[in-house]
């Protein structure tokens, strides 16, 4: 096996897709939600992106666990700080969904989503005080560094080492 499965580089892909989505959402939403201009739609999508980002994981790990990986580039100590990125990745495609949904359980963002009034949507000064939603964001923070690691570390493979890494993520 010298690639990962079809259904393991989809998932992949479309987590990148949806993570970008929910970011742009997420940030939007926090400067919306302070005007008092934001929508419930907004909002909405946000929650169904992110929701299927951590579905998208389960899944990924189920296939994972069915058609195996293929077999580590090498031994160096920067083949094992890149495993060691990938696993904080798959932790932070779990927890971070999970401190959203509990940003929306902890504040009145799921009362404002379930009497579908958008005035109730809490503000940057309500969710200051809300711990979920500082997790959340230093999460997303989180995210960022890793995922900027894991592009580094891909670029170097593609362009100075020139090992061809990322057909082991392109569709075959
Ligand atoms: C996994 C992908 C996700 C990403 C990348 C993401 C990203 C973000 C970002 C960048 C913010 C703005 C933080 C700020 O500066 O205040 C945010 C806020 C928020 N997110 Fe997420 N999020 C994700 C998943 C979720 C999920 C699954 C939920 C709930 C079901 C959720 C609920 C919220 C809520 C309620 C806010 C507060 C909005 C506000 O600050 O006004 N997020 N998210
Ligand atoms: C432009 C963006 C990206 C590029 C070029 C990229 C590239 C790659 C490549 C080439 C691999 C295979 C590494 C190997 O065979 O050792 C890989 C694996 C992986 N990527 Fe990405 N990736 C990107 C974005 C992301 C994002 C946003 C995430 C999640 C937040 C992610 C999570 C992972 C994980 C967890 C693996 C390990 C797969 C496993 O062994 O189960 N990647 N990526």
């Amino acid at each position: 096996m010298t690639q990962y499965s079809n259904r393991m580089i989809f998932t992949h892909w479309l987590t990148l897709a949806l993570l970008v989505a929910a970011w742009f959402l997420g940030d939007s939403l926090s400067e919306l939600t302070d005007t008092g201009s934001a929508t419930l739609a907004a909002y909405q999508l946000h929650l169904v992106a992110g929701g299927v980002v951590l579905l998208l994981t389960l899944l990924r790990l189920f296939f994972r666990s069915k058609d195996g990986v293929p077999k580590a580039v090498g031994n160096t100590p920067m083949d094992k700080v890149a495993k060691g990125v990938h696993h904080l990745l798959y932790t932070l495609l779990f927890v971070l969904p999970l401190s959203g949904i509990a940003t929306v359980f902890s504040s009145d963002a799921g009362r404002a989503l379930l009497s579908g009034d958008a005035k109730l949507l809490p503000g940057k000064d309500v969710y200051e005080h809300v711990f979920a939603h500082s997790v959340h964001e230093t999460l997303v923070t989180v995210l960022l560094v890793l995922v900027a690691i894991h592009v580094l570390g891909a670029l170097k493979h593609q362009f100075i080492m020139k090992d061809g890494l990322i057909k082991r993520m392109t569709p075959h």
